[in-house]
């Protein structure tokens, strides 16, 4: 038995992040319980700017049927017109492999990365479970009069009520093994439709889960108490944009996008795991980017494929570098990429 782990770097710092993911994965291997086998993917903006390709012919299939796993940097290039490739890519991945758990923990290293007063890291731990399937992302809708004063531009969303029980339950499932609260989010007061299946479906899957605390604050709310008092949640779960949106708050209480990591899973089948961020033309190439986000990500990707303890190995090594300071500069570090990585492979032997 083998896992093969298909590689995307994709564009801009995805390549440099994924390079020191790809070195921590390397330095693990001959540790893990089943061996590991890297392929490296050329998808991008390079190789859509070269040929016009995005994801492949046959990609998608070999992807499903042949890998366990994708490790995946970042999409997103000026040069390509409405960044097709990553819609085709990476939205396409999550939607064609219906990865519909987008998993994104929250969680204070050390108490000097948070900037809001007086929290530790006793205060902010939280998983987020963002619906990845549908939503605002299905991309159905479209434009009449186009270019007109007349315009119309619609994009519809889509909430079916397997995709929101689904990822409901899952949420359920995750905080019996963490501290048994589920927060539920939602704008149900403006979208009485849509997610009015969300508030019905909670109400329903919570009376299965009995020993979980169940409740729920609308988004906005929400957003305010991740600022406010961060320590009222455990697992919280919603949709696709909102959850794409409160992510990012959750990765600034956290010390920045440069940490966060995250999985689109779907449990028992090839899932993918990737840093929160984009591919940050602002700092691309310059050695800037901190690979830390990347590298718990694929910490997450391990834990998926069964290696626990190798896992929880990457994410001691980075919790220390983090607390050692042994870091790049969005976390008052001075280090640079590569050293950053090296830090982590340090910590780990
Ligand atoms: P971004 O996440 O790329 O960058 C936002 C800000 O955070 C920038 O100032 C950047 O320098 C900083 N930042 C991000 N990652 C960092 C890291 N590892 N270390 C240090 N600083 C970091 O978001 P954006 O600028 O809105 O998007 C740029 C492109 O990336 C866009 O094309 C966007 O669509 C795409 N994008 C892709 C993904 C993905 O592939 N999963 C996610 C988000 C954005
Ligand atoms: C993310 C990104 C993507 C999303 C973009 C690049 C489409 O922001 O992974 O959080 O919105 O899901
Ligand atoms: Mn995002």
């Amino acid at each position: 038995m083998k896992n093969k782990v298909a590689v995307v770097p994709g564009d801009g710092i995805g390549v440099e992040v994924t390079a020191e993911a790809v070195k921590v994965l390397e330095a693990l291997a001959p540790s893990l319980r089943t061996s590991i086998e890297l392929v490296h993917y050329d998808w991008g903006a390079e190789r859509w700017l070269k040929d016009r390709t995005t994801l492949p012919e046959g990609a998608f299939e070999d992807l499903r049927d042949h890998h366990q796993a994708i490790l995946f940097g970042a999409l997103g290039d000026p040069r390509v017109p409405e960044q097709i490739h990553a819609r085709d890519i990476l939205l396409g991945l999550r939607f064609r492999l219906d990865l519909y758990i987008n998993l994104r923990p929250v969680k204070l290293l050390d108490d000097r990365l948070t900037p809001l007063r007086g929290k530790t890291t006793r205060d902010i731990d939280m998983l987020v479970l963002r619906e990845n399937t549908e939503g605002l992302y299905v991309g159905v809708g479209g434009n009449f009069k186009k270019g007109t004063p007349d315009e119309i531009a619609i994009n519809e969303d889509v909430n079916t009520r397997k995709g929101v029980e689904r990822i409901l339950r899952a949420a359920f499932e995750m905080a019996r093994g963490r501290r048994k609260k589920v927060c539920m989010s939602d704008k149900a007061n403006a979208l009485t439709y849509a997610h009015g299946l969300w508030q019905r479906a909670f109400k329903e899957i919570a009376v299965d889960y009995k020993d979980v605390e169940a409740s729920h604050l609308y988004v906005d709310v929400a957003a305010m108490e991740m600022v406010r008092a961060p320590e009222r949640f455990d697992v919280l779960v919603t949709s696709n944009m909102f959850g794409d949106i409160l992510t990012d708050l959750g990765a600034a209480i956290v010390g920045g996008l440069g940490l966060a990591a995250s999985g689109n899973i779907h449990p028992g089948r090839c899932s993918l795991f990737e840093p929160v961020h984009g591919s940050a033309p602002d700092i691309a190439g310059k050695g800037l980017a901190n690979p830390l986000g990347a590298i718990s990500s694929t910490a997450m990707m391990l834990r998926h494929l069964g290696e626990e303890s190798a896992a929880t190995r990457i994410e001691a090594a980075v919790e220390r570098v983090v607390k050692e300071s042994r870091v790049t500069r969005d976390l008052g570090g001075k280090l640079s990429t590569q050293e950053c990585g090296k830090s982590v492979l340090d910590a780990l032997a």
